[in-house]
């Protein structure tokens, strides 16, 4: 626009100077001859402000404002004008620091506005340090999105030029804005490992806490039509690297999930309607072409695993073993595996109930009743060995998975609750194993059970330790495959404990810590620090522990260890000694403790309570 003012001088001169210099009475001269041009002298102020605009979204950011004087309107597209910005404000943060394009245009509210521009390389240099550290972006008065400065981390350039120091990372904000954001901050050029990218990841992984994917799909399709209105060529790059970002993001939310999502009926739904919108725009633009063939592999390989898996429908027994396990490698516990599940009654007698894995207890509850014939009022009890009670709520899912070593579900008229008592076999065994495991070598045994660990490990999705540390029946989705990994470790530890205790002879008990202690110590070899752990939590049950005449027998070889221990020289790193770390060194020296374990749980309930 600019360049296409008539030949007046004092215009030209004003041109002419660098931003920085120009008056105020400059600016207000320049923004009076503009609104004289012909060519928009015809429009109303508010239509020719559509052409003032500060810069558009999509564009490269270089320079920082301030408002000094007026007010502009911050417009998204999509989303047309999402807030005002008044005198005192600033824009144009967000790209310089994060060095992504401008998340939304600024155009004039009224004829004259003053600002003071701040350009990319003064606002690096001068102000970013300086700079407020939380950033509050509103759309119509509410706060959509909370950033909050930290340092970049020590990014090396190979281009060799000053990286940021900082950078802004979401704090709060509403899902649609914090997708957005992610949109428009993710780099399309970098690979989908590098390390960039792990916010990203990041976002994928945890998304389902705060924006599951009932909102997330249709976000994501509404992200992917991007502005196809306009003519200009940077209009149109700037919609293809969006089309193109949104197909990135699904791929990788597609891998993340793998065959979980056909457990997902709108989550598919979504793959298979996106995956059809991309291949039409593959007609159009021929640059999306690039990542049809990853999207439609996944599509593929997502839609059609079903019709295979369908047949493999997993039945698993009481222990979570399918009958065929020999003959394959582990397969993850789906939801909708079935279970075959002993319910027991009042009488001690069970009925067998055949229900999916991730079956609600109000769903156990209707199984149980089809069963025996009558359900009403039936309550679902998880009993302990100690004869601990709970009743079940009807809402819990994980049921079968989440009782504790052995532990049994009962079902009975609510009633008949306070005679309910644990099953002999909940007791456990009367005699040892010792006999037979005496003659296994402490390596094969660390061996099959790292293997054994191993398989359980394997077997749990990242997914599962979100819907474990949030709340699973939020999620409605099963964590078995984490659950019996957890299990394991405890039934490793009663393991240990039973045995010893179950050995009334004193020397064998002794070679049965001995041994147990070996079998740590493998452990450790082989990187297994779960079973080791569970050892070494086993031995110290004060059961074990407090067996004196037991790790009396072991005095000879621990005196030995320590006499051996002392003779070595401690070299401590000479860097660190060096340096006079005078208040660290008289810090770890005089620790202030509590140590009455209640005050401290109860210190505990105070600062986090039950949740209900
Ligand atoms: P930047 O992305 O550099 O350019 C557009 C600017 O608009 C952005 O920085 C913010 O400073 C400002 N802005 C104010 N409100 C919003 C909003 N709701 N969404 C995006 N940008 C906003």
């Amino acid at each position: 626009l600019l360049s296409q003012i008539g030949p007046d001088a004092h215009m030209r001169m004003i041109l002419r100077k660098p931003p920085g210099q120009r008056t105020v009475d400059d600016l207000e001269f320049i923004y009076e001859e503009l609104l004289h041009i012909k060519a928009l002298s015809h429009l109303s102020t508010t239509v020719s402000s559509i052409f003032i605009s500060v810069f558009n979204q999509g564009e490269e950011g270089t320079s920082w404002y301030i408002i000094l004087k007026g007010s502009v309107n911050v417009v998204i597209y999509g989303k047309g004008v999402v807030c005002t910005l008044h005198e005192g404000d600033d824009f144009g943060k967000l790209a310089l620091v994060n060095d992504a394009p401008r998340a939304a245009s600024i155009v004039l509210r009224e004829d004259n506005c003053h600002f003071l521009r701040v350009d990319k390389e003064d606002f690096n240099r001068i102000l970013r340090d300086v700079e407020a550290n939380t950033v509050r972006l509103k759309e119509h008065d509410q706060d959509v999105l909370v950033l909050e400065k930290i340092p970049a981390g020590n990014r090396i350039s190979n281009q060799g030029n000053s990286q940021p120091q900082h950078k802004y990372i979401v704090m709060s904000g509403t899902p649609e804005k914090i997708l957005e954001h992610f949109l428009e901050t993710m780099r399309l050029e970098a690979t989908l490992s590098e390390a960039t990218d792990s916010v990203l990841n990041d976002f994928i992984m945890m998304h389902c806490v705060f924006m599951p994917n009932s909102q997330l799909c249709p976000a994501l399709m509404a992200q992917y039509p991007f502005p196809s209105q306009g003519t200009e060529q940077e209009k149109m790059d700037y919609a293809l690297n969006n089309k193109r970002r949104v197909i990135r993001l699904v791929l990788q939310w597609a891998a993340l999930y793998g065959d979980l999502l056909q457990e997902d009926e709108a989550a598919m739904a979504f793959l298979e309607e996106f995956y059809v919108s991309v291949s039409d725009d593959t007609r159009m633009i021929a640059a999306l072409k690039e990542q049809l063939p990853e999207l439609e592999k996944i599509v593929k390989q997502i839609s059609e695993e079903p019709k295979a898996s369908q047949k493999k429908h997993k039945v698993l027994l009481q222990l979570f073993n399918t009958s065929d396990d020999r003959a394959q490698k582990r397969q993850p516990i789906r939801g909708s595996d079935e279970v075959l599940f002993k319910v027991y009654c009042i009488d001690q007698t069970y009925t067998t109930i055949r229900v999916p894995v991730s079956s609600s207890v109000k769903e156990v509850i209707s199984a149980v009743a089809d069963k025996l014939g009558s359900g009403e009022g039936l309550i679902i009890v998880k009993m302990s060995s100690g004869g601990e009670k709970v009743v079940l709520k009807p809402h819990d899912v994980s049921v079968f998975t989440t009782l504790s070593v052995n532990g049994r579900l009962f079902a009975c008229p609510r009633d008949q609750f306070d005679s309910l008592a644990p099953l002999p076999e909940q007791e456990g065994p009367s005699t040892g194993t010792v006999g037979t495991f005496e003659l296994m070598s402490s390596k094969d045994l660390a061996h099959q059970m790292t293997v054994y660990d191993w398989e359980l490990f394997n077997c749990v999705h990242e997914l599962e330790l979100i819907y474990h540390t949030f709340g699973r029946h939020n999620f409605k989705k099963t964590t078995a495959n984490l659950d019996l990994f957890l299990r394991r470790f405890n039934e490793i530890q009663f393991w240990v404990v039973t045995e010893i205790c179950l050995c009334s002879q004193l020397s064998k008990r002794v070679q049965l810590l001995k041994k147990y202690i070996k079998i740590a110590a493998h452990c450790k070899e082989y990187k297994n620090l779960n079973s080791f752990f569970a050892i070494i939590m086993g031995l110290s049950n004060v059961a074990v522990s407090r067996l004196s005449l037991t790790w009396e027998r072991m005095i000879a070889n621990t005196v030995r260890t320590v006499k051996f221990c002392r003779s070595q020289s401690f070299n401590p790193d000479a860097a660190l000694t060096n340096k006079n770390h005078q208040d660290v060194r008289s810090y770890v020296r005089q620790l202030n403790v509590i140590d009455n374990q209640r005050t401290l749980s109860q210190m505990s309930h105070r600062l986090e309570p039950r949740r209900a």
